[in-house]
């Protein structure tokens, strides 16, 4: 999927947003290594802290839908101008995506690793785990 594309899905998810107290609408989409598109957006509360994150709802819909890596990943504001991903969900991505997934920025293309020097992830603990390599 080409870049664009995904930029203007992630445009179309950000016109589903519940941004009602930031006034800020974020739209989220992504690639799986499989091919399948998902999208989030945020979705806001009233207690501010419980705010869901665009990237939030993304993840979500990739684990609904059967799971799969994430491979390209884009996220943009109302202006579809693509942001980056906060900090907590540059870990999120880390779990669903790893180091090498690549993310379109106002700087351009870059990689995870880029956006999350020294990570700390799902490879990183010894517990129970059948989770993704990151
Ligand atoms: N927001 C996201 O959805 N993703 C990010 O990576 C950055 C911030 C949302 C959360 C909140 O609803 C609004 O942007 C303002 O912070």
């Amino acid at each position: 999927m080409e870049w664009e594309e995904l930029r203007s899905a992630a445009a179309v998810a950000a016109g589903q947003a519940y941004a009602p107290y930031s006034g800020y609408p974020v739209g989220a989409a992504a690639v799986t290594d499989a091919g399948r598109l998902v999208t989030g957006c945020n979705v806001e509360n009233a207690s501010l802290g419980l705010t869901l994150c665009a990237e939030c709802g993304l993840v979500s819909a990739l684990a609904l839908g059967g799971g799969g890596r994430l491979s390209r990943f884009a996220c943009v504001d109302k202006e579809g101008q693509p942001i980056t991903p906060c900090g907590r969900c540059r870990q999120l991505l880390l779990e669903h995506g790893g180091l090498q997934l690549e993310l379109l920025t106002a700087a351009g293309v870059v990689t995870l690793a880029d956006l999350l020097p020294q990570a700390w992830g799902p490879n990183d603990w010894s517990g129970p785990k059948s989770a993704g390599q990151a």
